[in-house]
């Protein structure tokens, strides 16, 4: 049985990834949906042609991970495609998220994304895909969203490092990083402090940053950066000193909530 296996799909770019996926990929018997909101993942499931699986599991708890490792032994799955998209952020400063929130953010977006890439790993196959939603936060430390963007950093570097690990392989790692995008990210991330006016700016749709990110996987590119800000962040990381950059991102910082 070929599988795409899809977290965070209950949302979002997750959601637009199996919706985009599911127009294309005949050879594909199966969507794996995983999710904490069982509902959200069952109304995705009816829109879809192909069969879904709903998995309604909340990644940040070790026993919800066992469980997903379990159903990959009972049913052993190929699994093509491999789309790690579940994940949080909460912008504020440092001191102004409780911490439980803080590591929560390194339990989904590092823990989770590492543990199911490895759960899934003895299932991939010559030329199946794996897609990490990283961000472009994963380019520069961010005042203001030091923890998110320290969880990106270390899944960039995670994703790169497994790529060329698994080349050998012809199983193929892509980074996805794009910058602000219209989901309901923003919905927890802007419960203490509203995202910077100047992100707001720069925001894209879900459905062009996953159109890309495919079309980038399918050509087997470690990478995907969508849109000219995104670039050009990239290029400001690389090239500037950091300390300037840090300071000035920090002047632009945003409001913090009453
Ligand atoms: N939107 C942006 O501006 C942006 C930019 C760059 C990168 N990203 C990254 O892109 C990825 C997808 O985000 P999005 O923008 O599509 O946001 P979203 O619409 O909020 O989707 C996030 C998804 O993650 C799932 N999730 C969160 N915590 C989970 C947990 N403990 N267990 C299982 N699933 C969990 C959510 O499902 P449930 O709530 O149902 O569990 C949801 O399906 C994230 O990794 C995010 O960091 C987002």
């Amino acid at each position: 049985m070929n599988i795409i296996l899809i977290t965070g799909a209950s949302s979002g770019m997750g959601r637009q990834f199996a919706l985009q996926l599911d127009r294309g990929m005949p050879s594909i018997d199966e969507f794996w949906l995983v999710a904490r909101r069982r509902d959200r993942l069952e109304q995705l499931q009816a829109k879809l042609s192909h069969r879904a699986y709903v998995l309604p599991l909340d990644l940040s708890d070790t026993a919800d991970l066992n469980r997903l490792s379990e159903q990959l032994i009972a049913k052993r799955p190929v699994i093509r495609m491999l789309i790690n998209c579940a994940g949080f952020g909460m912008i504020g400063d440092f001191d102004q998220i409780p911490v439980a929130e803080q590591a929560g953010q390194i339990d989904v977006n590092c823990r989770a994304m590492m543990w199911v890439t490895y759960a899934c790993l003895p299932y991939l196959r010559e030329k199946s895909r794996i897609l990490q939603l990283v961000s472009a936060a994963a380019f520069l430390p961010q005042p203001g969203f030091a923890v998110y963007a320290a969880t990106k950093a270390f899944a960039l570097s995670f994703s790169r490092a497994l790529g060329a690990e698994l080349a050998g392989r012809r199983i193929y790692v892509t980074a996805v990083c794009p910058g602000p995008v219209r989901t309901g990210f923003f919905e927890v991330a802007e419960r203490y402090a509203a995202m910077p006016a100047y992100k707001k700016r720069t925001m894209v749709d879900a459905q062009r940053v996953v159109k890309q990110a495919l079309i980038d996987s399918s050509r087997h590119r470690p990478l995907s950066v969508c849109g000219l800000p995104v670039k050009a962040v990239r290029l400001t990381a690389k090239f500037l000193p950091q300390t300037p950059v840090l300071y000035a991102v920090r002047r632009m910082k945003g409001t913090k909530r009453a």
